[in-house]
């Protein structure tokens, strides 16, 4: 995606004086000011290199706000075709790139300059009946909108590439772990299929936040309302939103589609960082499960031998970055009084921010896992017999013992394995039947990886009958993805 070419002029020097009202800058405001403003405000004030992303959306939103004021016989119909084709040509120039002047506050007083620059005087009339505070909520709400269907998409494709590493990975057994100690077999695509269920729940997430973005604040005004009869159905419907906001108060305040969305973000990095950190860990010398590829991986400076997982490693943190920005987002709404207050311009660094970091690491990391290899025998090496314990014991339970009476005689045969420090398998009958009168000659066959899989074929299970049906279920979800929504445009 390629981000617009702004040039930015820098603003003044901190120290120098404030400029006089009025000279050389294009301002949305001014007219009560007896004296310009201290460039140090000037600075903290101006959010154009964050916001000037937002072009695109407010370009559209402005010329269905030119049509709207031509319904409520505010321009004539020429006037709004003249506002709508000026900021047409408005996007144009801003699509090819164009310099900004230091008094261009934001991007839409950017847009209001240019725009008086294409059409002249009626460019005055377009702000009437609206304030930049529902503007810039109109905007960040689009925005928010394309942006979840881009992040829709890379999901998607991560869920596709954990989905074919699973298929191929057939009959292949490892360990599952709790407390990182080795715990029961599972299959690996088991394993694999674990990381795919949280990102269909992080899929329904972004949805939700992306309808709660689709509530269209325009018509608002500052904060009371429009005092013209806009038709904000009809704007409703053009922009594609789904819904008007009930209360102008609430509309140029309300920013919990922003919240809503790094909250799934940061929850979506939360289960990258844990997919991140099961390959890196299983990656390791020490486990050796996985190898990882070449184009995913980078060597060290230093030591020849190394292939470090870096694109793992950046993904893990990025769930930091995006649990950040969620906690600055949450931080600045959780004081403010209602109506719109300055402190919501900020939203969009978090957002942006958030966003940008998962368009980065979704790829990064479907990449890593669609080049890793399975190492089977590794897997299998580390299947100890100690893992079948609960099998043990569900011998004995079948057999009529109590699990708690299973559990203890179990126990005390595995103490007596590590005591000697030999596997299960290795230990004769008798050391078996000491410890329960009913374990007999078939015990060992409890033994089997393969065996204890195979019991587990409730749904949900680890049995290969189960895993078979969850990978169709996954199957069926990733196909039937192909029929969701056009591709976000602009959220360059
Ligand atoms: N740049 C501002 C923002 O992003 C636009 C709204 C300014 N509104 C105001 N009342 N000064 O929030």
């Amino acid at each position: 995606m390629t981000r617009p070419r702004l040039t930015l002029t820098p603003n003044d020097p901190a120290g120098a004086p404030a400029r006089p009202p009025g000279e050389e800058t294009h301002r949305l405001w001014g007219g009560r000011f007896a004296s310009g403003s201290a460039p140090a405000l000037e600075r903290l004030n101006r959010s154009l290199d964050v916001d000037i992303r937002l072009w695109p959306h407010d370009i559209r939103l402005s010329r269905a706000w030119a049509v709207g004021l031509w319904s409520a016989g505010v321009v004539t119909l020429d006037e709004s075709t003249r506002l709508e084709q000026g900021l047409a040509a408005v996007g144009r120039r801003l699509a090819d790139g164009v310099t900004a002047l230091p008094s261009d506050e934001d991007v839409h007083t950017l847009i209001d300059r240019l725009l008086h620059e294409e059409i002249g005087d009626l460019a005055a009339r377009l702000h009437t009946g609206r304030s930049r505070n529902d503007q810039v909520a109109t905007a960040t709400r689009l925005w928010t909108m394309d942006a979840a269907v881009l992040l829709d998409e890379a999901v998607r494709a991560l869920q596709r590439t954990l989905l074919a590493l699973a298929e191929a990975a057939g009959d292949i057994i490892m360990p599952a772990y709790t407390h990182l100690q080795r715990a029961q077999p599972v299959l690996a695509s088991h394993w694999l299929l674990s990381h795919f269920w949280p990102l269909e729940r992080d899929r329904a997430r972004i949805s939700a936040a992306a309808r709660a973005a689709s509530v269209l604040p325009l018509g608002a005004g500052a904060v009371a309302g429009c005092a013209f009869p806009v038709p904000r159905a009809l704007l409703k419907e053009s922009l594609g939103f789904a819904a008007l906001s009930e209360n102008s108060i609430d509309a140029v305040a309300d920013r919990d589609f922003a919240a809503e969305l790094l909250f799934a973000i940061a929850l979506l990095g939360t289960h990258l960082s844990r997919l991140a950190e099961d390959l890196i860990v299983y990656g390791s010398s020490e486990f050796g499960f996985v190898r990882f590829g070449d184009a995913f991986t980078t060597g060290s400076s230093m030591m020849p031998q190394k292939r470090n997982p870096d694109a793992l490693e950046l993904t893990r943190q990025v769930s930091a970055r995006a649990l950040g920005d969620l906690t600055a987002l949450l931080a600045t709404l959780k004081g403010l009084p209602s109506g719109y207050n300055k402190d919501l311009q900020e939203d969009k660094r978090s957002l942006f921010d958030a966003v940008d970091a998962m368009l980065l690491v979704l790829p990064a990391t479907a990449g890593a896992v669609a080049e890793i290899e399975m190492v089977p025998d590794r897997m299998a090496a580390a299947l100890s017999s100690g893992m079948m314990a609960t099998d043990l014991a569900d011998y004995l339970v079948r057999r009529g013992a109590t699990f708690r009476e299973a559990h203890t005689a179990v126990g005390s045969i595995v103490r007596t394995a590590e005591t000697e420090g030999v596997e299960l398998g290795v230990l004769p009958l008798s050391v078996y039947q000491a410890a329960h009168a009913l374990f007999a000659e078939d015990v060992y066959d409890a033994l089997s990886p393969t065996a204890s899989i195979a019991a587990r074929s409730v749904a949900g299970g680890t049995a290969p009958a189960a895993v078979r049906e969850q990978l169709a279920r996954a199957r069926n979800l990733v196909a039937g993805s192909t029929k969701t929504p056009p591709r976000g445009n602009s959220i360059i």
